[in-house]
Parts: C-alpha cells; sequence; structure tokens
C-alpha cells in the first residue's frame, strides 16, 4: 500500500507507463480487423471522432480524477460517496474480464516469434492455414497463454518496476520503426492502392447503429479508458505535471499506432487477395506474408515485429491485472503477491475457455457466444462505455468545478484556456453522446441474453454499491 503510492520517477516514465497501457493488442491486433469488419474508411472517421470528442476528454477527467484523490479507482470514487463505489467496481470487473482473453491473443504473439525464426511462416500461401489450424489446437495456444499470463504474474507480484517501463522505453520505439518499414513494403506490393483506397475513402452505406457503437468501444478499449486504469495511474502523478498535456500525448501516440498498423495491413492485404472482414486473425496472417514475400532475411523482421507485438500486449495487460490487484489490496486488504496470484489463477481458467471456445469447445456457447467473444463483446460494447459515461457523469456532476479547475491548472499555475469547454463536453456533451451510442448500439447486440446479462451486472453492483 504504501509503496503504491510512490510516485512516477519522470516525466518520460509516466508517459511511457500510460502510453505502454495505452498502445497494445488494441491498437495492432484489434483495430485493424475492427476497420475490415465494419467497413474501412467509414469507421475509422467515427473512431476518430470517438477519439477526438470523447476519448480526450475522459482522459483528462480520469487523470484529474486519480491525481486529485491520490487513489485508484475504487477508493477515488468513495471518496465522493459510497453510493460511487460500483462505478469503481464496474472498472475492475472490466479489468478482469478483459483479461479472460487478452492473454490468450498475447500467447499467439510469443508463438509467432519462434514460427517466425524457425521458418514456418516463409510459405506465403500457407500462412492462413498455419494459422487456423494453431489457434483451434486444444493444447499449444493455452500453453503459450500460460507462459504469458505467467510473465504478467512475475511483473506484478513484484510491483510494477523499472523492468516493465525500460523495455515499453527502448521496445516503444522499435515497434514504430518496425511499423514504418512493415507500412513501406506493403506500399510496394502491386496493388497496394486499393487498400489505401479502402481505408481513406469512407462508403457510409455500411454504417449502422452497431458501427457507431463499435467506433466507440474501440476508442475506450484502446485508450485503456472507462474501467479506472489512468485514475489509478493518474494517482501516482506528480503535483506539477500538465495533465491535459500529458492526456494530448498519449492520445496522439495511441491513435498513430493505430492508424499505422491499418496502413500497414490494409494495402498488402488487398494486394495479396485477402478479406478484409476475416476478423482476429488479420495481423497473424497478413504481417507474416508481407515478410514472407521478402524472402530473404524477411521472416526475421516478422519475429521482431511480433516480439514488438508482445512487449505492447504486456505493457497493457500488466496495466490491466495491476488495476485488479490495486483494488484487493486496497479495499480488501490482500497482500500483493496474494492478490496477484489469486487473481492470476482464476484469469488462467478464464483464458482457457476463451482459447478452447475458438477449437476444440467452438461448440459450446454462454448466451449465444463463445467464452472468447463473451468476454470481449461484455467489455468492450457494454461495459467500458458504461463506465466512461459514468465517469463524465461524476466528474461533470458531482465533483466541484473549482475543484477540478484546479486540479487541470496545478492550483492555478498554468494556463488551460479550454477548460470550460472541456468542462462543458464532459458534463454534458459526453453522457448524452456516449448514453445515445450506448442505447441504441447495446440495444443492436444480437446476443440478447448477453446483452440482458452484462446490464444486470451493472445494475446488481449498483445495487450493493456499499458492499463493494
Ligand atoms: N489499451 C489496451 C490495448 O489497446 C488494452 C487496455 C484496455 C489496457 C483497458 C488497459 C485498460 O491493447
Amino acid at each position: 500500500m504504501e509503496q503504491k503510492r510512490e510516485s512516477w520517477g519522470s516525466r518520460f516514465g509516466f508517459l511511457m507507463a500510460a502510453a505502454g497501457s495505452a498502445v497494445g493488442l488494441g491498437n495492432i491486433w484489434r483495430f485493424p480487423y475492427m476497420t475490415g469488419m465494419n467497413g474501412g474508411g467509414a469507421f475509422i472517421v467515427i473512431y476518430l471522432g470517438c477519439v477526438i470528442l470523447v476519448g480526450l476528454s475522459i482522459m483528462i477527467a480520469e487523470f484529474a480524477v486519480g491525481r486529485r484523490t491520490q487513489l485508484a479507482a475504487v477508493g477515488a470514487y468513495k471518496t465522493y460517496s459510497n453510493k460511487w463505489s460500483f462505478a469503481g467496481v464496474l472498472g475492475v470487473l472490466s479489468g478482469f474480464f478483459i483479461m479472460g482473453f487478452y492473454p490468450v491473443v498475447g500467447g499467439w504473439s510469443m508463438y509467432y516469434i519462434i514460427k517466425s525464426l524457425t521458418g514456418l511462416l516463409a510459405v506465403p500461401e500457407a500462412i492462413g492455414d498455419v494459422f487456423g489450424a494453431f489457434i483451434g489446437n486444444p493444447v499449444q495456444p493455452v500453453i503459450w497463454m500460460l507462459v504469458y499470463l505467467a510473465v504478467n504474474l512475475f511483473i506484478v507480484a513484484r510491483g510494477v518496476q523499472a523492468g516493465i517501463e525500460l523495455a515499453g522505453k527502448i521496445l516503444m520505439p522499435i515497434l514504430y520503426v518496425l511499423l514504418i518499414i512493415v507500412t513501406l513494403k506493403g506500399f510496394t506490393i502491386p496493388g497496394a492502392s486499393e487498400g489505401l483506397r479502402y481505408l481513406f475513402v469512407p462508403n457510409w452505406s455500411e454504417v449502422t447503429g452497431g458501427t457507431f457503437l463499435a467506433a466507440l468501444g474501440q476508442a475506450f478499449f484502446s485508450l485503456s479508458l472507462g474501467m479506472g486504469c489512468m485514475i489509478t495511474y493518474g494517482s501516482y502523478l506528480n503535483k506539477e505535471e500538465k495533465l491535459p498535456n500529458n492526456a494530448l500525448i498519449v492520445v496522439s501516440l495511441d491513435t498513430s499506432v493505430a492508424l499505422l498498423a491499418g496502413l500497414a495491413m490494409f494495402p498488402a492485404l488487398f494486394a495479396f487477395g485477402l478479406e478484409p472482414t476475416q476478423g482476429p486473425g488479420l495481423v497473424f496472417v497478413v504481417v507474416p506474408q508481407i515478410f514472407a514475400s521478402m524472402g530473404g532475411i524477411g521472416p526475421l523482421f516478422s519475429a521482431i515485429f511480433f516480439v514488438a507485438l508482445f512487449i505492447a500486449a504486456l505493457t497493457s495487460s500488466v496495466s490491466l491485472l495491476e488495476v485488479c490487484v490495486a483494488y484487493l489490496m486496497d479495499e480488501k486488504k490482500v497482500d500483493r503477491r496474494k492478490a496477484t496470484y489469486g487473481t492470476g489463477v482464476v484469469m488462467a481458467i478464464l483464458c482457457t475457455l476463451s482459447s478452447l471456445s475458438l477449437g476444440a469447445m467452438s461448440g459450446v456457447t454462454f448466451l449465444g457466444v463463445g467464452a472468447f467473444d463473451f468476454f470481449d463483446i461484455l467489455t468492450d460494447k457494454i461495459f467500458l462505455a458504461i463506465g466512461g459515461a459514468l465517469l463524465a457523469i461524476f466528474a461533470g456532476w458531482f465533483l466541484k468545478k473549482e475543484d477540478l479547475k484546479d486540479e487541470l491548472t496545478n492550483g492555478g499555475t498554468l494556463q488551460f484556456g479550454l477548460f470550460e469547454v472541456w468542462y462543458n463536453v464532459v458534463k454534458y456533451v459526453i453522457p448524452v453522446l456516449v448514453g445515445i451510442v450506448a442505447a441504441v448500439g447495446i440495444a443492436s447486440i444480437e446476443q440478447t441474453g448477453l446483452m440482458l446479462f452484462g446490464l444486470g451486472i451493472i445494475v446488481v453492483l449498483a445495487i450493493f454499491s456499499k458492499k463493494l
């Protein structure tokens, strides 16, 4: 507990930790395939709208609430009233459920490092089949998931120390460089321009209420918002830092990686005649193909790319796990190691179910979907958006305006010219906008049972708030 109230060593350290949390599978794995499944350019325009209008303001709000209260999510809400603790617990639950599938994909990235190096991805034609066979295998992906999860547990059990920050500082730039190389390489493949058109010429005919929710959910997921992660990180921040500037930097870094990933993937995808709608396998199929087509040391680049993907994922899942562990430590007084390993065991079980749901157990569904989709839809489409809206309502309607102003201007010593704009966006625009998008989008979720289950959890949490 004592140790948790430490502040970040440096501004760069904080930025890398926050950007490390934000930049992850959401940008490189999820963003491209979501774009592909939601019609391309139109999705990107809506996504950028969500990031600028909603994401940035909420990130500023999360930082402000965290630094003001000096507490992680649940505690921060509680300082205002016990009635609000459910909003924090909803966040913890979101983190917990995201960890029900995230490590599965993290495990894939580890396996693909080795696959690339052992030459198994050198035959372009076979790459799609290799992926399909791998994730459907009942043993291998489960083992890699466990290895991936173990690395997370190891780091979090010791406290998030210089190791992970250092890895972020070194590997994030490498990730950028590699994405740029892949992008440039992709542009040179004949037929690439169709991919660019797909990305940048919006086709509005495919847009539905569901597209807006998909974009909003993706924005929350990618920016690590709506679940208290940035509240927690903000709580370790010293009083000199300029919150709005830092939020802008984190949002820009995150968005640029997502766009770069799209740029790297789509031209090649079209050039190779692959399906943009193929879903979660996209990055695992397209990237090895680009490098395999280079021949020579191509596979080496492929391996480095997956190392970078693994690191990006790791710095994110560590933050997800940390939110759960911080809750158990702060609110339930469990010690760090017990909290970490206890949560880890449960996560391992959830992830095993998720992994098996893509193959051996694909027939087993709960409320209409397999485990992997269950955790994904529940968090991304329901919990995060509602969590974000609750935070905006909390900040806009329950906290004192002067306190927020004081926090965002560092006690009046800084200018934050857009304060009024920000405040009104948080107070009025976000609750209404997110409310509408969430209502329309959630109503359009095909699995009605799942939708009601998700909403039911929120209601139950709200009722038992005082016990949380
Ligand atoms: N932002 C991370 C990613 O894009 C995932 C994440 C979500 C991390 C929520 C923390 C909190 O992969």
